[in-house]
């Protein structure tokens, strides 16, 4: 890790490990290039930048100035001055004009990286190893008397570069920001193709990679979260790269809320990335001598294809980003009483759960919906988090010590955001919810959203929760969000400020979310967002773990795993084991299997354990065993893919192997079974070539070499949805 600025070329130098990123200042009026991104170089090769050919820089060539702006490398393209590739920074200034050119100012180095005020961000830790540097370059527009402050930090044992703008207003008037993206970047479009992950509700972040054609491709978000739909990552991938190699540089944008995710590929065959908060739906006025922080952008460039950005981002993610006790240890076995129940249930009912759940070693009782207000189905009482005692006869400390005595501890599930109509809140307060004055409000699950802008809406929804949070034993909360926002409108916003709207409410999330974390420091927090729609790294600076679908099936959980794991590390998946045939998709998977897929993730179990089949039940504490046993090298090792049958549509194979290589274990799910069929042989990956490895249960041993090189067999299963477990141990 090193970052330099070097006095005669005018030019930073970011080395991670692996990995360099070079920037310039050129020509009298200091626009700042970018240079280079790719594996790390020991010179500086300007020549990139193309500022020694035509149409040269403005002083020698200021006749075609406009060819230079629309063809230069810009770190941070502004708008309205003849570059024509759409722009990292739209504003409005107190004239009413918008062009916008940010230039180079000054710099600074240090050591560490600093907090973003009120955003999640990557963080140093105390050792060498995690030791972290910044640059911070100030870029400037006098005309309208703003500041662009880039931060790029990088850490010690990481090959990922994050990155962050700020803006400052220096005028003496408001100018209004539309736009100001966090990570710009230019470079040769060369064969990139586009990867990124798509989806919708119970089928989350599904791979989807295509060529750049020229002009904008984008995925984005304008629903107030990051979404089922698009997520906010996406990656540049070389034609033909694969898992072990290729050139591949994956985005990925540290918040909750709209964002957008561009490339834009020019007439001269570069390529713009963009990524930052959406610009629709978002106008700022940032008034005379505010700053407004942008969220930041993680960047992962690997020269040996996906599997190794996916690792980075892993590490990353487990060393630099989620905070939470739990984070390096084993989460408790969850049941969760959502599909055992839904809304039908009572203490009764809950205690059998708990008490036959504590016989099969699960550890924790979750109460999802429908314990507040007078909720018995999904029509009303949110806001009202009180508890109904009509259901939990005796309350809530009574269940929560009843269950406590039985040997489990205990969760409850909140939706802390909304307001349903039909709530004592609503009634109360109708005007907490975002609307706009004379439209009728969009409902969505028949809710409405809190006018989370209003910090009194903030405080009474941070009291109500940790009122209930104190009331009680309580150790686990799953906050969810399950509907998007429209209606626009705050009753306290001005006219000129409704556009501040949908990013106020993403800063009122996290900060009541940081309000929770510190109140209760021990609090083991899921998100989820009907399923999976704010699984983003935002989420994951406040709770280790996020709901990672609504979908429980083991097949279709193997397409969401892997888009899931193709950025985040396993250990921040929620996964389950449901009862068949699965609630979502009506099918029917052995029990082994969904119990082997479920491994993958935190683990647990979303199912009525007192009716389920005896054989069903009988097998649950052999998974609680393998659990036990596999979680540590899960939650800590390297995950490699091997086999996806979302392409060779007959079976999935992903590993995790242990940091110092002396343990694996590969999971093989035999989608569909192939009449009249031999082994399949599987190339493990991640091992190490010089060990020799057993395979646990069968008595054969296999140099990392020869399963790397010429495989594993795997025997024919008999049936589909059948799966394996392979566990290998260094002899
Ligand atoms: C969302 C969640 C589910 C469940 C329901 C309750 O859909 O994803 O797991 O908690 O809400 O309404």
């Amino acid at each position: 890790m090193d970052i330099k600025y070097f006095d005669e070329l005018r030019a930073f130098k970011i080395d991670t490990s692996n990995n360099s990123y070079i920037m310039a200042v050129v020509d009298d009026e200091n626009f700042l290039g970018h240079v280079y991104y790719g594996p790390k170089l020991s010179d500086i090769p300007m020549y990139m930048l193309r500022i020694n050919e035509n149409p040269y820089v403005p002083s020698k060539n200021n006749r075609d100035r406009g060819s230079f702006m629309d063809t230069f490398p810009t770190e941070l393209p502004g708008n309205g001055l003849g570059d024509y590739r759409e722009g990292a920074v739209e504003i409005v200034d107190k004239d009413g004009h918008f062009a916008v050119c940010p230039t180079y100012k000054d710099y600074k180095i240090y050591e560490g990286k600093p907090e973003l005020a009120g955003l999640p961000a990557t963080f140093a830790g105390a050792d060498a190893d995690s030791k972290a540097m910044t640059l911070e370059i100030t870029l400037e527009d006098k005309n309208v008397g703003l500041e662009f402050i880039l931060r790029y930090s990088v850490f010690a044992d990481s090959d990922a570069i994050i990155r962050s703008t700020e803006v400052v207003n220096v005028s003496d008037a408001s100018v209004f920001i539309k736009k100001a993206m966090s990570f710009a970047m230019d470079m040769d479009a060369e064969d990139y193709e586009l990867l990124t992950l798509h989806g919708s509700w119970a089928r989350e972040r599904q791979m989807d990679q295509r060529p750049i054609g020229y002009g904008k491709t984008s995925v984005g978000s304008v629903k107030g979260e990051s979404s089922h739909q698009e997520h906010p990552f996406m990656a540049l991938v070389q034609k033909g790269a694969d898992q072990k190699q290729g050139r591949v540089y994956g985005f990925n944008f540290v918040y909750s809320g709209n964002f957008l995710a561009q490339v834009e590929k020019s007439q001269f065959d570069s390529v713009r990335v963009l990524m930052g908060i959406n610009p629709t739906g978002f106008k700022w006025e940032l008034k005379a001598g505010d700053k407004l922080q942008m969220p930041e952008v993680v960047s992962v460039y690997s020269d040996e294809g996906i599997g190794r950005m996916s690792r980075t981002f892993h590490d990353l993610y487990r060393n630099h980003l989620i905070r939470s006790p739990y984070k390096d240890k084993k989460r408790p076995i969850l049941i969760n009483n959502w599909e055992a129940t839904y809304f039908q249930f009572d203490t009764d009912k809950l205690i059998a759960i708990a008490k036959e759940a504590q016989k099969a070693g699960i550890e924790m009782l979750v109460m999802d919906d429908g314990w507040f207000g007078h909720r018995d189905d999904d029509n009303s009482s949110l806001g009202d988090w009180y508890v109904n005692e009509d259901k939990l006869k005796g309350g809530l400390k009574y269940l929560v010590d009843e269950v406590n005595k039985i040997g489990l501890k205990f969760g409850i599930w909140f939706e802390p955001e909304m307001i349903s109509p039909d709530s004592d809140l609503y009634r109360a307060h109708p005007d907490w919810a975002i609307a706009i004055p004379g439209r009728t409000p969009v409902r969505s699950r028949n809710q409405y959203v809190l006018d989370l802008s209003r910090q009194e809406v903030v405080d009474y929804v941070f009291d109500v929760v940790s009122k209930v949070l104190h009331s009680a034993n309580i150790e686990y909360v799953k906050w969810d969000m399950n509907r998007q926002i429209t209606d626009l409108g705050s009753y306290c916003l001005g006219k000129d400020n409704q556009g501040e709207l949908f990013h106020r409410y993403v800063l009122a999330v996290y900060q009541l979310q940081e309000r929770l974390i510190k109140e209760f420091p021990n609090l083991l927090l899921e998100n989820c967002s009907g399923g999976g729609a704010r699984f983003d790294p935002g989420m994951l600076y406040y709770g280790p773990q996020i709901w990672c679908s609504d979908d429980t099936d083991a097949i279709e959980r193997l397409g969401i795993q892997e888009g899931t794991a193709l950025v985040y590390p396993l250990s921040s998946m929620g996964a389950h084991v449901s009862d068949c045939p699965n609630h979502t998709v009506g099918r029917n998977t052995p029990f082994s299997t969904r119990g082997n897929v479920a491994l993958a993730g935190t683990f647990g179990y979303e199912l009525d354990i007192t009716k389920i089949p005896q054989e069903d039940r009988d097998s649950i504490p052999g998974q609680v065993e393998m659990y036990h046993k596999y979680n540590p090298l899960v939650r800590t090792g390297d995950y490699y893919r091997i086999a996806s049958y979302r392409e060779n549509h007959y079976f999935d194979c992903y590993g995790v192997v242990s940091k110092d290589k002396s343990e694996a274990l590969f999971t093989f799910v035999q989608v569909m079974g192939r009449p009249n069929y031999h082994s399949r042989i599987v190339r493990l990956d991640g091992l190490d070539p010089e060990k020799k490895y057993v395979v646990e249960g069968e008595d054969v041993s296999y140099t990392g070499e020869t399963l790397m090189k010429a495989g594993l067999q795997i025997q024919n299963l008999w049936g589909d949805y059948q799966s394996k477990l392979i566990h290998l141990i260094e002899a």
